[in-house]
């Protein structure tokens, strides 16, 4: 089947007409609400907290957030970015209780850092992989996207990102960007192996219980059924002999890094600079 995001950049898909009957067929409100409170059961959430609901569209995941009740820790507030104006045109109309920003996720994530408690993203982010013009790259929007996010969030927070991959190759794309980012990452699966299979993105940043568990995924899905868990995180292997990381390396810094991490602390981005010897000051 034809994926609308292979032929038309996202804001010109979702245009008046496309935004209204997505938003009124029954199927899809079903559909965006079931995995919206996945997304919140993964996220975990003990008390009302500020998210950002990364390609919200009309609103009908962030309305999800809004209705949580307070004894299931809600309900929370909510912030919604969208390429589309029409989609949040929509959402306006709707007199959703979040609120509103028109911006393209592939340009980052424009909000002060550390600002939201966690994010989710449903159904959007499998548009990265598509460059709408010859002079951006998926992998650049991805990059843009995860660092601004991983920004945007406190030490300690979250975000769920359920997409669309059209195979493996994305699967992975989207999964390696995160973790360039600095997220800690895994993907799991419902329904896998079947025509409904939903995938999701868990990313935690800096020191979380998931994180104190050497950043295993696996704890936040512990007694769910029909999960499976795919995670995609290389560990830094040890470069020198006999499993000893070599003081100054960039596994030893990575390890250092992920200590401080795990300590709350701010570090900076893994990149591929980290590590390298510096060339002769003039
Ligand atoms: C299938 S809709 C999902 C909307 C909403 N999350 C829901 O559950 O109903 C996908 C949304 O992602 C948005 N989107 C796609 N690419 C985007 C981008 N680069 N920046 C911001 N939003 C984007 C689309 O405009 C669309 O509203």
């Amino acid at each position: 089947m034809s994926r609308p995001e292979d032929t038309l950049a996202a804001d010109v898909h979702y245009n008046d007409a496309e935004a209204r009957k997505y938003t009124t067929s029954s199927r899809i409100q079903n559909i965006q609400a079931a995995m919206t409170r996945r997304a919140l059961e993964l996220l975990n959430l003990k008390s009302p907290s500020l998210i950002l609901d990364v390609g919200c569209g009309s609103g009908l995941s962030g309305e999800i957030l809004s209705s949580v009740p307070p004894e299931e820790g809600g309900p929370h507030v909510w912030v919604g970015m969208d390429i589309s104006a029409s989609m949040l045109d929509v959402a306006l109309q709707r007199d959703v209780e979040g609120d509103l920003l028109l911006s393209d996720i592939g340009q980052g994530v424009p909000f002060r850092p550390g600002t939201f408690d966690a994010a989710i993203s449903i159904s959007a982010i499998q548009w990265l992989c598509n460059a709408d013009t010859s002079e951006t790259s998926p992998a650049g929007r991805l990059t843009r996207f995860f660092n601004g996010l991983y920004a945007a969030l406190k030490r300690g927070g979250m975000a769920v990102c359920q997409f669309y991959p059209k195979n493996d190759v994305q699967k992975q794309m989207i999964t390696s960007a995160a973790i360039k980012a600095g997220f800690g990452a895994g993907l799991l699966e419902d329904d896998p192996g079947t025509k409904n299979v939903k995938v999701y993105l868990v990313l935690t940043v800096g020191s979380t219980a998931v994180q104190a568990k050497g950043g295993d995924i696996t704890g936040v899905v512990e007694g769910m059924d029909n999960v499976e868990v795919l995670d995609n995180r290389k560990k830094a292997k040890p470069k020198s002999g006999k499993g000893e990381i070599k003081k100054g390396s960039k596994a030893w810094i990575i390890k250092k890094k992920e200590q401080m991490e795990r300590k709350g602390k701010i570090v900076k981005r893994t990149s591929k600079y980290t590590g390298r010897s510096r060339g002769p000051k003039f």
